[in-house]
């Protein structure tokens, strides 16, 4: 999968270098581009911010070095332009699993108090927020979407792993232990060691539906109306 990302500020991507990302790059299970604006802006001192019309604080991404900027990367084709912004629809894993199912996303980190009206209508076509709070720029979103998006590519990682941890079916994750057996007078749950693999399953099953009764219950009730719990889980 591709990920080009247009941003002011290419060095705050330096995270994308490390770990399991770095090891994907590597790999060529995904690409990631990263682009910066300013490189399309045509002036002596390469502006690609100006004074809002109508007043006011702050400053405007201006319209033509983003757009320049789009379309190179975009060239003929027609992959979704995603802006990160507070005014976006809000980011889930439900989000997150449908785009990993595209070859290729454009994300535009939007930046001081956002960016021209005309390229948000001519060349967005999508905007997504990771929560409701206000960051200083785009960038740290734009991470949070590649790294929860790349995550759910075949071969990234380990497709079991996906399978049973949090938010991928409407349930929290059920606690890991690993050695010693115990550990300052704690120990690890009788049945983990016991060697019945039923019984186990049955254990971790419980314990998930016990951490979203008490953490988030309006996950459980989402899970209960969508279908996804069985007659055990409700007994
Ligand atoms: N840019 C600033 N705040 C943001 C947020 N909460 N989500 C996405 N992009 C943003």
């Amino acid at each position: 999968m591709r990920f080009d990302i247009l941003t002011l500020f290419p060095g705050m991507f330096a995270p994308l270098e490390e770990s399991i990302l770095k090891r994907a790059q590597q790999a060529g299970t995904i690409s990631i581009g990263l682009h910066n604006i300013r490189d399309w802006a045509t002036d002596r001192h390469r502006t690609a911010d100006d004074a809002p019309y109508g007043g006011g604080a702050g400053m405007v991404m201006k319209a033509a070095p983003l757009a320049a900027a789009i379309r190179a990367v975009v060239e003929e084709a027609a992959p979704p332009v995603i802006l990160l912004s507070p005014d976006g629809e809000p980011f889930t894993q439900a989000l997150a699993s449908e785009l990993a199912q595209q070859p290729w996303l454009v994300l535009v980190c939007g930046h001081y108090e956002g960016l021209d009206e005309r390229v948000r209508e001519s060349l967005i076509s999508r905007e997504i927020s990771i929560g409701d709070y206000v960051l200083t720029g785009g960038e740290l979103a734009a991470m949070v979407v590649v790294d929860a998006v790349a995550r759910l590519v075949p071969g990234v990682i380990d497709g079991e792993s996906i399978a049973e941890e949090s938010h991928s079916d409407g349930l929290l994750e059920y606690p890991h232990y690993t050695r010693p057996a115990v550990w300052e007078g704690r120990a690890v749950p009788a049945i983990l060691t016991s060697g019945h693999h039923g019984e186990v399953a049955k254990w971790r099953r419980r314990e998930r539906l016990r951490r979203t009764l008490v953490r988030r219950p309006d996950m459980l009730r989402r899970a209960r109306e969508q279908g996804l719990l069985d007659k055990h889980d409700l007994a």
